[in-house]
């Protein structure tokens, strides 16, 4: 027995989750700025490219075949009896990004529609930026005392969406190293996706398919849950939509990517679980400034228009077009103590809104605003037992990978992000009320079948020292 072992252990047959040579691989273009001084006008151009989640793609047996590994929401048991043999026999095939998927890049703008037609529908994606000049490795962000800027049109996001831009500990070859030989796709087919949530949907975790105990959606004709669950730290810039809008840490007591089985992977409970599923959340709505963000008010999400000075300053905005504004983030401090939004909009610097909740203060996270929030509005403070801004800062000194998307939401119908949250509890109530849309909008049915048209672009991505982004002024 033992020496059969041997003997195919040397044998030279693919060990893993497969490349597959049916459509090549060409990831779309993007540029951005890495910044050093003052004011956003030393900036030096990057080029880059992102790449479409492996969750995304045409999954077949062999490297040229043409039979499904996974059809909708389920495995082909023949070709995937188990988690190993699956990622033996099953490959990962290059993506049409603007025909199937409906991305496309233009400059320094990244836009993603939410449906496309093509054979079939596909809805939402998710994309990762690549190092500059890499097929193979992600960017990494060690963004502790830095400051990131972009530019989002949420113009075309309704009720029930979401573009979100986001910061993930993903291993930045896609989980290739962890996989011991058996992940042959790695980051150049978007492999290794870990956050918060630790998800259950995902298809291969390093290097092994997900496919033992795999259970079919209810609700979601594309997707469903293995016994297996990724989880990492994750830093959400900006979750929103054209009502509301948020920005979110979420730190877990493991650095890094881990993976988990059943249900220990992700609880609500405080006790419970690797990351910090709730995290500390700003949303201007929710904190009592209902004036701030949305179509028509302080932030105007219905606005387009041009950068200011992008048209006087080649610096700005090499392409002029018309886009909802910028968003700037500073982590402050390293480690870091505070997390800080600012607006541009219309040539003004917007400073966030102001808590008005009684007993929290303040327009930025820090954790003592979380630890307010949290008493305030009932909710335990998850965020502080997962390890708070310094379990955050810790993985953004490490580096994590940006990640973009569209999505609609099969758990919750996104109403923590833009409606009354949780059902049972009255909307009045402190911190249940997180936007202007009704209870009962974002059913994934419905946003799919009536904003189909809805899409998002982040452009003009830049990153450097705090203040070297924009200019501050006296905005705090
Ligand atoms: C969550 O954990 C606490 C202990 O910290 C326990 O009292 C409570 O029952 C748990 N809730 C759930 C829903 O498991
Ligand atoms: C927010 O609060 C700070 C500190 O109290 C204050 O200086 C600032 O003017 C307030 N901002 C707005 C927009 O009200
Ligand atoms: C969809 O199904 C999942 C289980 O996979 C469940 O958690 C979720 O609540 C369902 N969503 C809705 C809106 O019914
Ligand atoms: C609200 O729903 C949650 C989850 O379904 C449940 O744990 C909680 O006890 C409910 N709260 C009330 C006040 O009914």
């Amino acid at each position: 027995m033992s020496g059969l072992l041997v003997l195919a252990a040397l044998l030279p047959f693919a060990v893993g989750q497969l490349v597959g040579t049916n459509q090549a691989e060409n990831h779309p273009t993007m540029t951005w700025q890495k910044c050093t001084g003052t004011g956003g006008n030393s900036c030096t151009t990057q080029s880059a490219s992102v790449v479409i989640d492996a969750n995304w793609r045409w999954l077949h047996q062999g490297a040229s075949g043409f039979t499904n590994c996974y059809t909708g929401n389920t495995w082909d048991a023949s070709i995937c009896p188990d988690g190993k043999t699956c990622a033996a026999n099953c490959a990962l095939d290059g993506a049409d990004y603007s025909g199937t998927y409906g991305i496309s890049t233009s400059g320094n703008a990244l836009t993603m529609k939410f449906v496309t037609v093509s054979q079939q529908p596909n809805i939402g994606s998710r994309v990762y930026l690549m190092a500059p000049g890499s097929q193979t490795a992600y960017q990494t962000f060690q963004f502790a005392n830095q400051e990131f800027r972009f530019d989002v049109d949420v113009s075309q996001l309704p009720c029930g969406l979401n573009g979100a831009l986001y910061f993930s500990q993903m291993d930045a070859d896609g989980g290739v190293a962890k996989s011991n030989g058996a992940n042959k796709a790695g980051a150049k087919y978007g492999t290794g996706y870990c956050d918060a949530q630790c998800p259950r949907d995902i298809k291969f975790i390093n290097g092994v398919a997900n496919s033992a105990g795999w259970q079919a959606s209810p609700n979601d004709t594309n997707a469903g849950t293995g016994t297996m669950g990724t989880c990492c730290p994750e830093m959400d810039v900006w979750e929103a939509n054209s009502v509301s809008a948020a920005f979110t840490p979420h730190p877990c007591t493991t650095q890094g990517q881990s993976t988990c089985t059943g249900t220990s992977c992700s609880q609500p409970n405080s006790t419970q679980g690797t990351c910090d599923q709730a995290g500390c959340d700003f949303n201007s709505y929710r904190m009592g400034n209902t004036a701030f963000y949305g179509p028509g008010k302080t932030v105007n999400t219905q606005q387009k228009f041009t950068e200011p000075g992008s048209l006087l300053s080649p610096f700005l905005s090499p392409f002029p077009s018309n886009h909802g504004g910028s968003v700037v983030t500073q982590f402050i401090g390293n480690p870091i103590n505070q997390i800080k939004r600012f607006y541009v909009q219309n040539g003004k610097v917007i400073s966030n809104s102001n808590s008005t909740i009684s007993g929290v203060s303040g327009n930025s996270i820090t954790d003592s605003f979380c630890a307010a929030q949290k008493t305030a509005f009932g909710d335990s403070n998850t965020f502080s037992q997962k390890g708070g801004l310094a379990g955050i800062s810790k993985s953004a000194s490490a580096g994590m990978v940006l990640v973009m998307s569209i999505w609609d939401d099969h758990a919750a119908n996104m109403l923590w992000l833009d409606a009354p949250y949780p059902p049972n509890k009255s909307a009045s109530s402190p911190g249940v009320t997180r936007g202007t849309c009704s209870p009962s909008s974002g059913a994934p049915k419905d946003v799919e079948s009536n904003n189909a048209n809805a899409q998002v672009t982040y452009s003009n991505i830049k990153f450097g020292p705090i203040g070297s982004t924009f200019a501050q002024g006296s905005a705090q």
